[in-house]
């Protein structure tokens, strides 16, 4: 059965007191919506629509991103749950699939989850998800005759009875395409809020003779996030659930607690990751590197055997070779390290590409910006270059050049070249000595005076 996706994602969530809509507030450096969407992506649905609302230029520039193809439907007045699935009609016109309802607020439902509700399907017309919720919280509760779901009865609108029930519902619906739209129809938005509740869909499909279910999942997927207390929740939940699975996947972490993860972060087998290391977003480590403590990275790529840190940056487009050894307050950015190339110390390389076993002496920058623009630096293998060298880009070293330390580099340096860019050292024998006396001299002096 073919599936489109379709995430609630138009409510302004007031509690989180932000100018950003709610859903595009992060966790793990991806939005919530997109953490929604991906959870969806593994039933593979041929349509996905997002209902937006607040802040929808941003919500749609970011579901897009995710997913191109992604349709993005505004629900400029947000009349309940019902509705905005309402609104998707359009979008879903000529789709005869299955729906599956998903919040964009409800970022960790698991994939396995989605499946065994596609399972439930199988059996009946509309199936939910719940999960055992504290019988204080406010959920939709859902009230089970055996194994059918007769009805799904608003906090607000329960009796005292109903409210002792602690199955509630998850947001998450599945039900063919037509008998949805067919079933929201018959709602109405007669109940305390005035609103159309999804939620009333299992009543009117009851009434017309047809099977809805509900299945449980935990209710660490169903955590909905609403206030910035509940997103913190949700990132420690988050980088817990990740540190684990890495562990599992054969990756040392020394320190779990202080290792945060992103969303798409891959990390290879035999990698160790030292304590406070930070993976930002578009991070790939192959097998067998180590990254030292304290190290920042983000869109970077390290190869097999490399070593990265400590207290080293990688941003963008680093992208760094077999074996490359990155050290020490070391920035890279946008520059790629070729095979068992050494940066080891306090240096900058933005915008440049550097050759197989060069090695970059301690304090090297490539000076990529001019105020106005970029420009490369393009440095060959088996190249030397000397410490402190600054590479006034665009500049090219060629292979096996050497650069003297101090050197400000300006012009090409050819294949196999020495350039020495720096003043000439004078020296003047016994100058020194004169110095230092005439100096402590004054010194003298000057204490004198102030006795
Ligand atoms: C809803 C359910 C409730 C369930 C709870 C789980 C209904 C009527 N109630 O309640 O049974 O226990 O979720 O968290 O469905 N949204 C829109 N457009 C709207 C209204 C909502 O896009 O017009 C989106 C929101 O942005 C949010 C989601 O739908 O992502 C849920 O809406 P919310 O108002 O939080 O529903 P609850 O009242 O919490
Ligand atoms: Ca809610």
């Amino acid at each position: 059965m073919s599936i489109a996706l379709v995430i609630l994602a138009a409510g302004k969530g007031t509690r989180m007191n932000s100018d950003l809509p709610k859903v595009l507030h992060e966790i793990a450096g991806a939005p919530m919506l997109v953490h929604a969407m991906k959870a969806g992506a593994t039933l593979m649905p041929e349509r996905t629509v997002v209902v937006a609302g607040h802040g929808i230029a941003a919500v749609t520039k970011a579901a897009k991103k995710y997913d191109a193809d992604a349709i993005v439907v505004d629900q400029t007045e947000q009349n309940g749950t019902g509705h905005a699935v309402m609104v998707t009609r359009d979008a879903l016109q000529g789709f005869a699939g299955d729906v599956i309802v998903l919040y964009g607020d409800t970022p960790f439902i698991q994939p396995e989850t989605l499946e065994r509700m596609v399972a439930a399907r199988a059996n009946n017309a509309v199936v939910v998800l719940g999960f055992q919720a504290d019988p204080t919280e406010k959920y939709g509760r859902l009230i089970m005759h055996n194994d059918q779901l007769s009805e799904i009865v608003e906090f607000s609108d329960a009796t005292d009875e109903q409210r002792d029930v602690t199955f509630c519902n998850s947001g998450v619906m599945l039900a063919k395409s037509d008998t949805l739209f067919d079933l929201l129809d018959a709602t109405n938005n007669d109940n305390a809020s005035g609103e159309y509740y999804l939620t009333d869909v299992v009543k009117v499909a009851q009434q017309k003779g047809l099977t809805t279910t509900a299945i449980s999942c935990d209710a660490s997927e169903t955590m909905g996030v609403n206030s910035r207390a509940h997103l913190a929740e949700a990132e420690a939940a988050f980088q817990s659930r990740a540190r684990a699975t890495l562990l599992d996947d054969g990756v040392t972490l020394v320190d779990p607690s202080s290792v945060y993860l992103s969303l798409d972060t891959v990390i290879g087998r035999d990698s160790v990751i030292e304590p406070n290391v930070f993976f930002g977003p578009e991070v790939t480590i192959e097998s067998g590197t180590r990254i030292r403590a304290f190290s920042h990275l983000e869109g970077a790529h390290v190869s097999r055997g490399g070593t990265v840190g400590p207290y080293a940056r990688l941003r963008p487009g680093a992208e760094l070779a077999e074996d490359v050894h990155i050290g020490n307050f070391v920035e890279i950015k946008n520059a790629i390290i070729d095979e068992g190339a050494k940066v080891n110390h306090l240096s900058y390389i933005g915008d440049a590409s550097v050759g197989e076993k060069t090695n970059i002496g301690a304090g090297t920058i490539t000076c990529n910006y001019d105020g106005v623009m970029k420009h490369k630096t393009i440095i060959g293998k088996n190249a030397f270059i000397g410490s402190n060298t600054m590479l006034v880009a665009p500049v090219t070293v060629g292979d096996d050049a050497m650069t003297a330390s101090g050197s400000v580099v300006t012009k090409t340096v050819e294949n196999g070249a020495l350039a020495i860019a720096r003043a000439q050292q004078v020296s003047k024998p016994g100058m020194a000595r004169k110095l230092f006396e005439m100096l402590r001299a004054k010194k003298a002096k000057m204490a004198k005076g102030s006795k």
